[in-house]
């Protein structure tokens, strides 16, 4: 692999230890992945936080030694400075405020908090969310990132045009290091261009219909980069957060172009490139109905939860769930949890929407999700929820059974205590 010099004198020791640590293991890590050098980064989005039991015997000895172990794959213990570059938390297990609703036990809470405190104190900024592009961390087209989380980094490629591959624990601690990543995959120019086409000739307008289509993407493109070609209706942010989810659940799909829309495809012509362009996969009424179906995952109608707010919500998304509950009460026998950002819970709280879904008996949970952290409320057999990626996961995770569909069908049916949507 090609250095700079710079890059030498980090992984000669030059900048202490640890950064020489992480850049041997970028180096190493590049090498295997057949990269020449490296590419410099300033944004980094990784999982540094102590909130599993597992971490609980490192934590023993020190957070330097999680660190060390989870995000620089070092036995020994290393003194950990701080970042080099800008680096975030995403998601962690717990709620610090919900805990015990989540099942966890006061010690772990604890370890979280504490983990917090020595993580902020080495630049690792708490935006503890899978969305942290809802939240202040917007690269711009072009930046080079490193970040985690597959609907993050689907968003961070296709919707703002930064780069970044999909990263790990121990590569993210290094990026954050050093300020390095290996320079493959999606940070190259020319491996952004679409290699498969999508028609759309079915109607794709509300949320549940993003879903579903993005659903039906990741199962047909797996890895590839499609491009779509008839939609017709302008999506926001929401609508693309949510579609980009569901094509990385069902497929390990990174990128994609939407032409007029996303900003690498202002045609269908810049989308391709010099790539040739394939014959189209139709995505009609047929094959929305048939992706629709796949998502039931239930045959029993007694709901026990409702899942809201994956990936984590928007302050419009919560301002929505805010409306349909306003005045209502949730089955006593169904729990609803609905997921946001933290700083979008202060602004839920400050609008009122947090008081209104309170009263109406559900919770408003921050910093985690049941799929992340493996806890659901107990006993609950039967889920319903507006998320495509938890309608594919929830019911592997956590053995249960589930339904999907729009928010509104979903927050009736909390209140009824039964499955109201559609069946199939
Ligand atoms: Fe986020 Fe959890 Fe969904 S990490 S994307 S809320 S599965």
């Amino acid at each position: 692999m090609r250095l700079t010099d710079q890059e030498r004198s980090l992984r000669d020791g030059a900048h202490g230890e640890a950064r020489a640590r992480a850049m041997d293991l970028l180096i190493r890590y590049g090498e295997a992945l057949g990269a020449e050098r490296l590419v410099e980064s300033r944004n980094v989005a990784g999982a540094f936080n102590a909130s599993t039991p597992s971490v609980r015997h490192m934590a023993d000895d020190g957070f330097d030694r999680v660190f060390s172990e989870l995000n620089l794959d070092a036995d020994d213990v290393v003194d950990i400075p701080h970042m080099a570059v800008p680096t975030c938390q995403l998601i962690t297990g717990i709620d610090n405020d919900n805990y015990e609703l989540q099942g966890v036990d006061p010690g772990l809470a604890e370890l979280q908090k504490q983990s917090e405190k020595y993580l902020g104190r080495r630049g690792i900024n708490m935006m503890c969310t899978c969305t942290p592009y809802q939240v202040g961390n917007v690269p711009v087209k072009g930046e080079h990132c490193a970040w985690m989380e597959s609907s993050a980094v689907i968003y961070c490629n296709s919707v703002l045009g930064a780069r970044t591959n999909v990263e790990g624990k121990e590569s993210t601690g290094a990026a954050g290091l050093t300020g390095r990543i290996p320079y493959w995959g999606l940070h190259i120019p020319e491996n952004r261009l679409a290699n498969r086409l999508i028609r759309v000739e079915a109607d794709v307008d509300d949320m549940a219909d993003w879903g579903v289509l993005g659903y039906f993407t990741g199962f047909e493109v797996e890895e590839n980069i499609p491009a779509f070609d008839g939609l017709t209706h302008q999506p926001d942010l929401m609508k693309l957060k949510h579609f980009g989810a569901a094509a990385a659940s069902s497929g390990g799909v990174e990128m994609y172009h939407i032409p007029g829309i996303t900003p690498e495809a202002p045609t269908l012509d810049a989308a391709f490139g010099a790539n040739a362009r394939p014959d189209p996969i139709v995505y009609g009424r047929a094959e929305r109905d048939r992706t629709w179906e796949r998502l039931q995952n239930a045959t029993d109608r007694k709901l026990d939860f409702v899942m809201l707010g994956c990936p984590h919500n928007s302050i419009e998304q919560m301002s929505l769930v805010a409306e349909l509950l306003d005045g209502k009460r949730i089955h006593p026998d169904t729990a609803l949890w609905v997921h946001t950002p933290r700083a979008i819970r202060q602004m839920a709280d400050r609008s009122g929407y947090t008081e209104v879904i309170e009263a109406a008996g559900g919770v408003v949970m921050s910093d985690t999700c049941p799929s992340i952290s493996r806890r659901l409320p107990q006993g609950v057999r039967v889920i319903a929820t507006d998320s495509v990626k938890q309608a594919h996961y929830l019911p592997a995770i956590a053995k249960v059974q589930g339904w999907f569909g729009s928010v509104q069908q979903c927050v009736d049916s909390a209140i009824a205590g039964e499955w109201l949507g559609k069946v199939a």
